[in-house]
């Protein structure tokens, strides 16, 4: 299905330490006749998903207009990656149900209000909280993705937890990109070995729940956890940028995963391979391309 992933705005609720398009915040955001007129195209090429992201897409003016018109030309599938918090407001879930069919990918990396603060930069950890608990309660299709980095580590068992609680039956693991944490990498980004035991022990204790790795290289993976890796992005999917207009992912993974080895392992179309700034500064010894 061909996607479209727009990034309303630049400007958030939450301030992450971590976050990807920390560099991106001041950018000016898009006019949105101009992503109306990329979304007319889109449709008219026959596309059908869009899948809308930022910054917090859930606090621009423009969220409702610009889903409406996407929903008008016939773009069926909607997919909002949001922090949740401003899902705490039962009247916004109600509005938003009348676009279904719509997904929503949540972020939780903390356990608690206090490292939320810490590393979110916000007092909005509840929101969050009860933000998962409507999208339950109003029987929403979401999932939950929890970036692992240092900081959540020795939480992920407890959060898994939490989260089943709250009613969560889709969890997915992303790595952490570090391109941004800067001269703090080490400080924030595990090497795969140390995270592995952990992941491996939450697959084994939480087959109830549908969980999938993204960005971890086949070849750190163990038999069991391979087969929870998570499909590789549309490669043609669209990314609509402020900066550079339109772009494939294809183009921009080809730009931040260049591990040479990667090159003639047999995996490399079900792996997307190794971040630059891993290897600069972690080396390469953990990695093993099969070649046939
Ligand atoms: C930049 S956020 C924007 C959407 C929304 N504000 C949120 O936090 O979910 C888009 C996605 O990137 C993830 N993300 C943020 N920082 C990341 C990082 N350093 N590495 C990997 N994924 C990250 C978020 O969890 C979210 O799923
Ligand atoms: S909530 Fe999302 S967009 Fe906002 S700072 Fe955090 S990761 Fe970035």
């Amino acid at each position: 299905m061909q996607e479209l992933d727009v990034k309303i705005s630049y400007q958030c609720n939450n301030a992450c330490v971590f976050c990807l398009n920390k560099d991106k915040r001041q950018r000016k955001v898009l006019p949105p006749e101009e992503i109306k007129r990329q979304i007319e195209v889109f449709a008219e090429n026959g596309g059908k998903k869009l899948v809308v992201s930022g910054g917090e897409p859930l606090i621009s003016k423009y969220f409702l207009s610009l889903i409406g018109f996407a929903k008008q030309k016939r773009v069926s599938f909607l997919e909002i990656q949001t922090n949740a918090r401003m899902l705490c407001y039962e009247e916004v879930i109600k509005k938003l149900k009348e676009f279904e069919p719509l997904t929503f990918l949540v972020s939780f990396h903390f356990p608690n209000a206090k490292l939320y603060k810490k590393y979110c930069r916000s007092d909005g950890f509840q929101q969050t909280v009860e933000g998962i608990k409507n999208l339950v309660k109003y029987n929403c299709h979401f999932g939950i993705n929890t970036v692992i980095m240092k900081q959540n580590l020795p939480y992920l068992k407890g959060m898994m937890k939490t989260l089943k609680e709250m009613g969560a039956t889709m969890i997915q693991y992303r790595f952490i990109d570090g391109k941004n944490v800067g001269k703090d990498y080490e400080k924030f980004v595990p090497r795969y070995s140390e995270c592995l035991s952990i992941i491996e022990e939450i697959i084994r204790e939480n087959s109830d729940i549908n969980i999938s790795l993204r960005e971890i290289p086949v070849c750190v993976l163990g038999r069991e956890s391979k087969k929870h890796l998570a499909p590789r992005l549309n490669p043609e999917r669209l990314n609509l940028n402020s900066n550079r207009g339109l772009s494939t992912t294809e183009e921009i993974e080809s730009s931040q995963f260049v591990f040479p080895d990667c090159k003639n392992c047999s995996y490399l179309t079900t792996c997307q391979g190794v971040r630059k700034e891993y290897v600069e500064n972690y080396g390469a010894k953990e990695f093993k391309p099969t070649v046939k």
